[in-house]
């Protein structure tokens, strides 16, 4: 599923110009992205040293865990993927108003990601609260597939992590299934993050705040590409 052209938007507002003006060096439209194919380090992020991790976050919304991430971890480099460009902005704005200098933030479609990255370009990927398709007819929507996973698998540093969350209780049941089917190993899972003894260090992501408000218990699952 191709996403639209970003430069042939007819009227574009202040966050898609922001793509091409203010963030230019920090964000990338659907055409630019996977250029970086395999040269994320050395072309997007002025690193040529292969073995300094690339992490990446699909669906950072406003980028609350994406700044706090990168705040955290200075010396990994971070790239998030949004689909909307309000959010795709406001997760960079976050970073660099912090000083932040090693995240960058691309406009692409996560269902066509494993595009993105050659085999192993990639360290630990973070998952959180993407789309539940509740319905049945809609499953087949959901991001968390067989083919999915075995291309990010592929895409990842053996000994990176994956780490989803999610507020659907059956969409979990339905990635725990897969999880348990695909490459990775189960390093950790709970149907009630919260009231598990991983919710010390857990960060609260901006959607997992309004969830938790709504009495929904937070599903996590923490993955070991070996
Ligand atoms: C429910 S929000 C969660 C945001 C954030 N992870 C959080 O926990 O607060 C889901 C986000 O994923 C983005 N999104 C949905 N479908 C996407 C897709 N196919 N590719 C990339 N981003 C997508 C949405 O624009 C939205 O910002």
């Amino acid at each position: 599923m191709r996403v639209s052209s970003t430069k042939t938007l007819p009227a574009p507002n202040a966050y898609v110009q922001a793509i091409y003006g203010e963030f230019a060096d920090w964000s990338y439209d659907e055409e630019q992205a996977p250029k970086f194919r395999g040269r994320w380090r050395e072309d997007a992020f002025q690193k040529a040293d292969s073995a300094v991790p690339l992490d990446l976050e699909i669906g950072t919304g406003n980028g609350l865990h994406f700044a706090n991430l990168a705040a955290r971890q200075p010396q990994r480099l971070l790239l998030g993927i949004e689909l909307k460009y309000k959010p795709l902005i406001q997760s960079i704005r976050r970073v660099r108003r912090d000083g932040g200098t090693n995240a960058r933030v691309a406009r692409y479609n996560a269902y066509l990601l494993p595009e993105l990255f050659t085999p192993g370009e990639l360290s630990d990927v973070y998952i959180f609260f993407p789309d539940p398709w509740e319905k049945s007819r809609q499953h087949k929507h959901r991001l968390i597939q067989d083919e999915f996973l075995g291309r990010l698998h592929e895409v990842q540093r053996p000994g990176s992590k994956l780490v989803f969350k999610t507020d659907s209780q059956d969409y979990f049941a339905w990635a725990m299934e897969r999880f348990a089917r695909s490459p990775y190993k189960i390093l950790a899972s709970t149907t009630d993050l919260h009231a598990s003894e991983y919710a010390q260090t857990n960060f609260i992501t901006q959607f997992e705040r309004i969830f938790i408000q709504q009495g929904l218990k937070i599903g996590l699952a923490v993955l070991l590409r070996e």
